[in-house]
């Protein structure tokens, strides 16, 4: 239903989301017999899956969404008809009216970014962000210096750099681990801020000075700007673990959505080649303050392909025309920083893996649509090194970047997909290819969407 003149245009639920039931059978259940109302939305692979508009479409039937990690190196699109909404550091279910949307303590946070990107949102007709919007208190927040590190790093690596995201994200979380990180709560006293910024200064601008002969960041100056963000944040500022675990006592549906993936995680991702933060569902009890008992679900987003934004080893990478069909029909191009992404075939070896690291309960596959481009598919399903087979991901990089993919070929189908809403509407050959998944990754399909705007996907219920 479309709700006349408003910014919140769908209400359609898809009911994916568990809700704790009055009566009848329950789903996954606690040990007290209470059905667990929280279900994760992450990345098997290297970022930039769908997980957006996978989150926008569960949101719809969602009392809160939660970021739980990362900061504004995210893009997460969201399409609305003829709109199309690029969210970096708000979590999606801002887009739907009477969800409460929290950035847990595990996140990052741009002061700047959170004012523009709730501003840019409140201009385009949706009033309610700010009374929707609960930030933790704990939550370190990214400072000018932090950017500036990121950014005089990866030049000074030259052809060794990590191709960040140039959003301070790595600085940020090595001050929160070394115990120098300015928090949310810190703006409002200023004792504390001068406190903190005089022991964070001394090593900051010893660098800045010796090492990228620039100026000294000034105490003054960041106080000033630090100062400037009390009104936005007090009515924001909150213990959202406290929040969410009374959420989940109450049984009440509780959405997290992750951000990067998990090829990106710093524990078990492509180290170095990785965020600096821990994107898989662990990440999730450690970032939003919840218990590992509420979870109820885990939904891995896998593309039909793979792509890669940034460097690092890819061992699926193609850099013939079929890349190029994939990088031109899925528009690859990095929602936050518009660097290209590099595009390859479906690689199972490293997906199978993430699914099990993260014990994905449902997977998500989008983007297929984007492979009725090309006649034969492929997908990873070994990798070869030195006359040996390996069935398992690598733990190291060296070895990664030795890899030859083993394939198998699957038809393609040609047709446009885009108007298919049921699994049994699509062509053969794109049954059997997510038919295969599902079989792979051993965990049943929830939803495939063929195609970029709200209402262009599949949807089954799984188990609920
Ligand atoms: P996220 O970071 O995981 O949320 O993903 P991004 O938003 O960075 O990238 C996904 C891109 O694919 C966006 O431009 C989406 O609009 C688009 N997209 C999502 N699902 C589909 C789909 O099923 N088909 C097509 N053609 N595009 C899609
Ligand atoms: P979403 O949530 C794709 C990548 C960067 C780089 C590495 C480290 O939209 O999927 P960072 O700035 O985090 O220190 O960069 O991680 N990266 C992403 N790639 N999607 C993302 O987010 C990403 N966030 C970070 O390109 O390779
Ligand atoms: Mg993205």
């Amino acid at each position: 239903m479309e709700a006349a003149g408003s910014a919140y245009p769908d209400t359609t639920s898809i009911m994916i989301l568990r809700r704790r039931p009055a009566t009848g059978p329950a789903g996954a259940e606690s040990e007290r017999g209470e059905t667990l109302t929280a279900t994760v939305v992450l990345g098997l692979a290297w970022g930039d899956e769908g997980k957006g508009r996978v989150c926008d479409a569960l949101a719809a039937d969602a009392r809160y969404v939660s970021r739980y990690s990362g900061g504004n190196n995210a893009g997460h699109t969201v399409r609305v008809g003829e709109e199309e909404f690029v969210l970096h550091l708000l979590p999606s279910g801002v887009l739907r009216e009477g969800v409460t949307c929290t950035i847990g303590n595990g996140v990052v946070v741009n002061p700047e970014v959170l004012r523009e990107e709730i501003e840019a949102l409140e201009k385009r007709g949706f009033g309610e962000v700010r009374q929707q919007l609960k930030v933790d208190g704990r939550a370190h927040l990214i400072m000018p210096y932090h950017i500036a590190l990121d950014t005089h790093r990866e030049e000074s690596l030259g052809k060794a750099r990590l191709g960040t995201t140039n959003r301070g994200i790595g600085p940020c979380y090595e001050d929160k681990a070394g115990r120098v990180g300015i928090r949310v709560q810190d703006v409002f006293d200023e004792d504390v801020l001068r406190h903190k910024l005089e022991k964070a200064l001394v090593e900051k601008n010893a660098v800045f000075q010796n090492i990228y002969g620039e100026e000294p960041h000034s105490l003054e100056d960041l106080l000033g700007w630090l100062v400037s963000f009390r009104d936005l944040l007090a009515p924001m500022v909150e213990d959202t673990g406290v929040l969410l675990r009374e959420a989940l006592g109450e049984g009440e549906p509780v959405l997290f959505e992750g951000a990067q993936a998990t090829l990106l995680d710093v524990d078990h991702g492509t180290y170095p080649y990785v965020t600096s933060s821990n994107p898989s569902v662990g990440g999730v009890c450690v970032g939003a303050g919840i218990p590992p008992q509420g979870i109820s679900d885990v939904i891995g987003v896998t593309k039909a392909y793979t792509t890669r934004v940034g460097d690092g080893p890819f061992p699926t990478e193609l850099f013939d025309e079929a890349g190029e069909i994939l990088a031109a029909a899925g528009h690859e191009f990095g929602s936050t920083t518009g660097r290209a992404r590099r595009c390859g075939w479906l690689d199972l070896v490293a997906t199978k893996q993430m699914a099990a690291l993260n014990g994905v309960t449902q997977v998500a596959v989008t983007k297929l649509d984007v492979l009725s481009a090309v006649e034969e598919i492929k997908v990873c399903v070994g990798y070869e090194i030195d006359g040996a087979t390996l069935d398992q991901f690598p733990m190291g990089l060296d070895d990664l970047g030795r890899v030859t993919p083993v394939y198998k070929s699957l038809p393609g189908w040609g047709d446009d997909i885009s108007e298919c809403r049921m699994r049994g509407d699509l062509p053969e050959e794109a049954q059997d290819f997510v038919g295969f998944i599902e079989t792979e990754l051993g965990a049943p399909l929830c939803m495939i969407s063929v195609g970029p705007e709200r209402d262009q996907a599949i949807v089954e219920k799984v188990g609920v």
